[in-house]
């Protein structure tokens, strides 16, 4: 019995190098080990071998076996080795050469609208001498509220509808409602004189028309030295707005009330999509109010970090969606999120 085993293993041993197939391996696995094979008679004939036979039997043909089992594994694993490397050579693209590549020139992706007139404006700022800041998405209340001037009962909170929530250590939260929170930041960043733009989304739990959206888009700029006016404000407004449209647009200043500035201001375009005769966008007026304005209040310069009886300057919250709408001609701000790519296509040879 032993001597059928030892033959049937040796067998085995020259066998198992040339199984070239996982099905193969298989196959003489159930030839050697399967109903039939010496081991599995010698399994089957226990029970009627003596004592000293089971003692020598037994154990032999287990560790027999044991080392099947093993070379079988080596087998399979070696195969299965075989396939990646085979599968990694045909796969194999020489980045280098230029011809592997299929360059479809339909599939190059576009920029968002959004970004080509970010873009724009940062690099009309940073020739003006501003710096590009980034704040966070979730602010809490010191940043989004307390420190530009709106106290927890002030009723300009109201003007925001503000999408609150709680951490898991219970510490209260909000997504920001507009990228003022980053004058604070910036303030506090820096010492006067200085000047930075910060572009970015902001959050609101409003209901969605051609004209609001929930999460929307902002640039936020703040201005701060000795002995600044409204005329400066005004001038640096009208450079942006003339660079953007590359024409003169109709612009008109209101006062506006905002709690982190004094004076505030609305600054208006004439709706550049109906030209002023009324639309959804304007909402029929004619007018869009596309840049709050304003001097910004001692208290959030002190809030800052900034001395208010030496220092003051401007600070204003662009719209970035409307002002793309009056750009390209959009009349519904639900698009800019839509994702929708036969929109978005239009934007390719920006
Ligand atoms: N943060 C205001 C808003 O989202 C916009 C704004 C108004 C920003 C006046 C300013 C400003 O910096 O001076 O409604």
């Amino acid at each position: 019995m032993i001597e059928n085993i030892k033959k049937q293993f040796e067998e085995f041993e020259k066998q198992i190098g040339n199984a070239s197939s996982e099905s193969d391996v298989l196959a003489l696995k159930g030839s050697v080990m399967g109903k039939g094979s010496a081991i599995a008679e010698a399994m089957k004939s226990m029970k009627s071998l003596s004592i000293e036979d089971k003692k020598v039997i037994g154990p032999y043909a287990n560790k027999i076996k044991h080392e099947m089992f093993s070379l079988i594994q080596n087998r399979l694993d070696q195969l299965e080795r075989i396939k990646i490397n085979d599968k990694l050579e045909k796969n194999k693209i020489d980045i280098t050469h230029l011809d592997s590549i299929s360059y479809d020139k339909k599939s190059i992706g576009s920029f968002h609208p959004v970004n080509i007139v970010q873009d724009k404006i940062e690099d009309i700022f940073i020739s003006m001498g501003f710096e590009i800041l980034d704040g966070p998405h979730i602010e809490d209340e010191f940043h989004n509220f307390e420190a530009l001037n709106i106290p927890a009962d002030h009723p300009a909170r109201d003007m925001q509808d503000t999408f609150w929530f709680k951490t898991k250590n219970g510490l209260k939260r909000l997504l920001r409602t507009h990228t003022s929170t980053i004058q604070v930041r910036g303030m506090m960043e820096r010492t006067p004189p200085f000047r930075f733009i910060a572009p970015g989304k902001v959050f609101r739990c409003e209901r969605t028309d051609a004209s609001h959206e929930m999460v929307f888009h902002q640039l936020e700029g703040m201005f701060v030295d000795k002995n600044v006016t409204v005329g400066n404000l005004i001038y640096f407004m009208k450079t942006l707005l003339s660079e953007i449209f590359e024409k003169d647009v109709e612009v008109r200043l209101r006062p506006g009330f905002f709690p982190f500035v004094e004076p505030g201001f609305e600054l208006d375009i004439k709706c550049l999509i109906c030209n002023g005769h009324g639309c959804s966008v304007c909402k029929k007026v004619g007018w869009v109010e596309l840049l709050p304005c304003g001097m910004v209040h001692p208290n959030v310069l002190e809030a800052g970090g900034v001395d208010s009886k030496k220092y003051n300057g401007f600070a204003f919250g662009l719209g970035l969606d409307r002002l793309v709408m009056m750009k390209y001609g959009i009349d519904d701000v639900r698009h800019i999120h839509g994702a929708d790519l036969r929109f978005l296509k239009q934007f390719i040879n920006q």
